[in-house]
């Protein structure tokens, strides 16, 4: 038999990954309090958590996700379509396109299966699909699965996108961009794409997961921060992971793109609905996070003490406004060093390494959070001055 072996391919994979430094290693939190996690063992000051708002052990989504399971259970029990689709389902819908300014919103059991679903629903084969180069994977994987051509261009470059599109003008196209992108925290021009797209005819996607309960007045993110109607873009997702402290995301639009995905979107058909307990515990963390501007105020500051604290150290900042502040180092090693000296220093605190980041561009990718302290920032600082010399970060200026 000449047949390569499936699972020993994957092993080579994996074993050239570890040579390469980039090996993915799982561990396991055994506790979360606040901003404090326990692992090993050790309590950790935690840099990673994208519950930006301190929603994720508010006792207020507790109680309705327990007051929710005593009343309904805990799972479903089948696809929406089927009979899993129920009234704490259909309150959070309404609330989230409410809130985000659309005619209607659709809920699926993650981010990533949204997107695909979105990209599946709306493209057919050999459509134009131009995206930013930094979008978030699923994104990218989106328009692969739909069979679409995906052309993407320089990160937030308007003319580069432009020209993507002026390269097939009479395709079908679908034009899409992470709101705040994940791994850089900068916003996209938002604005100048959804013009682009009103001269080219294409429809423009927005994925908002890190804007989302972020931007905005009360917190209803990039796009409505951005002053742009559904008309501008119509198809806006976004999670409900991060700052909203749950699982889950939504697709939100007009009522005819939202009749569309429950008539398509494999992904939405084809899947257990979430937890209706779920489902009540986010509508919870939706009336918090429009409510208490304070978090929001609490989380800028923050940003704003690590920021100033960091380019007064001489750390190498990236252009971000948002709760995403990343440390670029460039070498993967840098990147890991850099997280275990800090963890070493009681902060956990992520290497991003290539393939989520380009080559060249590993970064510890520090997260910020309405949770911490001003103490909590200063103490993070410090270790990050501390660390060794040889790394390229920890040059006073
Ligand atoms: C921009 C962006 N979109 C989509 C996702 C996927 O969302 P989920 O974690 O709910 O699958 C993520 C991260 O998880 C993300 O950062």
């Amino acid at each position: 038999m000449t047949r390569p072996s499936l699972t020993e391919r994957l092993a080579r994979h994996s074993a050239e990954r570890a040579q390469a430094g980039l090996r993915r290693r799982l561990r396991t939190v055994d506790r979360v309090d606040g901003a404090w996690v326990e692992r090993d063992g050790r309590r950790l000051l935690a840099f990673c958590s994208n519950d930006y708002l301190g929603l994720a052990q508010h006792p207020q989504l507790i109680a309705a996700l327990k007051q929710a399971a005593d009343g309904d259970g805990v799972g479903s029990g089948s696809a929406h379509l089927i009979c899993g689709h129920r009234s704490a389902h259909a309150a959070l819908e309404e609330a989230l396109a409410e809130w985000t300014g659309r005619e209607r919103a659709l809920l699926f059991s993650t981010g990533y299966m949204a997107n695909l679903g979105v990209m599946q629903a709306l493209l057919q084969r050999d459509d134009l699909c131009v995206q930013d180069k930094l979008n978030h994977a699923c994104l990218l994987d989106g328009a692969q699965l739909a069979g679409a051509e995906l052309k993407r261009f320089p990160h937030a470059d308007v003319d580069g996108a432009a020209r993507q599109l002026d390269s097939r003008s009479d395709a079908a196209a679908l034009l899409a961009t992470d709101g705040v992108f994940s791994m850089d925290g900068d916003i996209a021009p938002l604005a100048a794409l959804a013009q682009l797209c009103q001269r080219e005819g294409a429809t423009f996607m927005v994925d908002d997961a890190h804007g989302l309960g972020v931007l905005g007045a009360q917190g209803a993110g990039s796009v409505v921060d951005s002053g742009l109607s559904q008309d501008e873009v119509p198809v806006l997702m976004a999670t409900l992971g991060k700052a909203l402290g749950c699982s889950g995301a939504f697709v939100a639009g007009s009522t005819a793109l939202i009749d569309g995905l429950v008539q398509s979107a494999r992904t939405y058909i084809y899947t257990t609905a979430m937890p209706p307990a779920l489902a009540a515990a986010t509508l919870a963390a939706v009336r918090l996070a429009q409510t208490e501007d304070w978090r929001r105020d609490q989380l800028n500051q923050r940003i704003a003490r690590f920021r100033q604290g960091a380019a007064q150290l001489g750390l190498p900042l990236m252009p971000s406004p948002t709760a995403i502040q990343p440390l670029l180092l460039g070498d993967a090693q840098a990147a890991l060093d850099a997280a275990e000296a800090l963890e070493q220093q009681g902060l956990l605190v992520t290497a991003i390494r290539p393939p989520t980041v380009p080559q060249g561009k590993a970064r510890l990718r520090i997260t910020l959070s309405a949770m911490h302290t001003e103490t909590d920032v200063d103490r993070l600082l410090d270790a990050l001055s501390r660390l060794p010399t040889g790394a390229p970060l920890a040059r006073p200026v």
